[in-house]
């Protein structure tokens, strides 16, 4: 049995709900601005690495052999994850249990890309983005939101910035979150992923020929957030 995504996408009459796609490499900064994007505009943030990264987890605590995809296929068409709106940022369930913390360890992100790479993955989740994206007036963030999920978004933004500057930012959060890496680990771990999420068959990482690329490497998170809500508000101008 499936039960996903317990956030809802806002039923509403307004045209003026548009849909935002962020995509880029890793630690490229789309959580936090794509977070703070969906609050000034009081959209929804789908935060798709999430479901990937819980899937993985998934298959971690099931102790699946990886390199089986028709294993991690069966145990991904029975895994119940679920998207809960809190105060600051969503939680993510899994099988019931609060793992929002714990699907941002190391091992999870070592094997997050080899999981997603399998079709039956992504079309177990790919399903639940569209459908929770179907009303407008929501951000979601990932890989292949513009290219394949959906590529009539609205606005698309694939966001990118120096590796060195990547590793940092990211090596900051996994301090905040108890876990010391050294710099080279870091780059190492983030141009491996970028390497499989990019090279993959199914749904590669790459920019979306009408996405507006955003360089973020010298910019603060101000300025990002301020780049995308006007881009959008200059969109919902247009339209109404
Ligand atoms: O936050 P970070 O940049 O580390 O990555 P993430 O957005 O949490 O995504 C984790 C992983 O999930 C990526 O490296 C991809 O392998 C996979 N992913 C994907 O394949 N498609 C998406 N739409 C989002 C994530």
């Amino acid at each position: 049995m499936q039960k996903f995504a317990i956030l809802k996408a806002q039923k509403t009459t307004k045209s003026r709900n548009i849909v935002i796609a962020i995509d880029g490499p890793a630690a490229s900064g789309k959580s936090t601005t794509a977070r703070l994007v969906a609050r000034k505009l009081g959209y929804l943030h789908l935060d798709t690495g999430a479901m990937y990264r819980a899937m993985t987890l998934r298959m971690l605590w099931e102790g699946i052999r990886l390199d089986r995809e028709d294993e991690v296929a069966r145990v991904a068409r029975e895994t119940d994850i679920a998207l809960v709106r809190g105060n600051d940022e969503n939680r993510v369930f899994l099988q019931g249990k609060d793992v929002t913390e714990e699907i941002r360890s190391p091992e999870v992100t070592q094997h997050v890309s080899t999981v997603s790479s399998y079709p039956a993955v992504r079309a177990v989740l790919v399903e639940q983005q569209r459908k929770l994206a179907e009303n407008g007036g929501v951000v979601l963030e990932g890989r292949d939101i513009g290219t394949v999920v959906l590529p009539k978004a609205d606005l698309k933004i694939f966001m990118v910035a120096d590796v060195a500057e990547r590793a940092r930012r990211r090596k900051e959060d996994l301090r905040r979150s108890g876990v010391e890496m050294g710099e080279e680990e870091v780059v190492r771990e983030i141009m491996e992923r970028d390497r499989k999420d990019s090279s993959r068959q199914t749904s590669p990482l790459r920019r979306a020929e009408d996405a507006l690329e955003l360089d973020t490497s010298n910019l603060s998170i101000e300025e990002q957030v301020e780049f995308i809500v006007q881009a959008a508000r200059d969109i919902l101008r247009k339209k109404s």
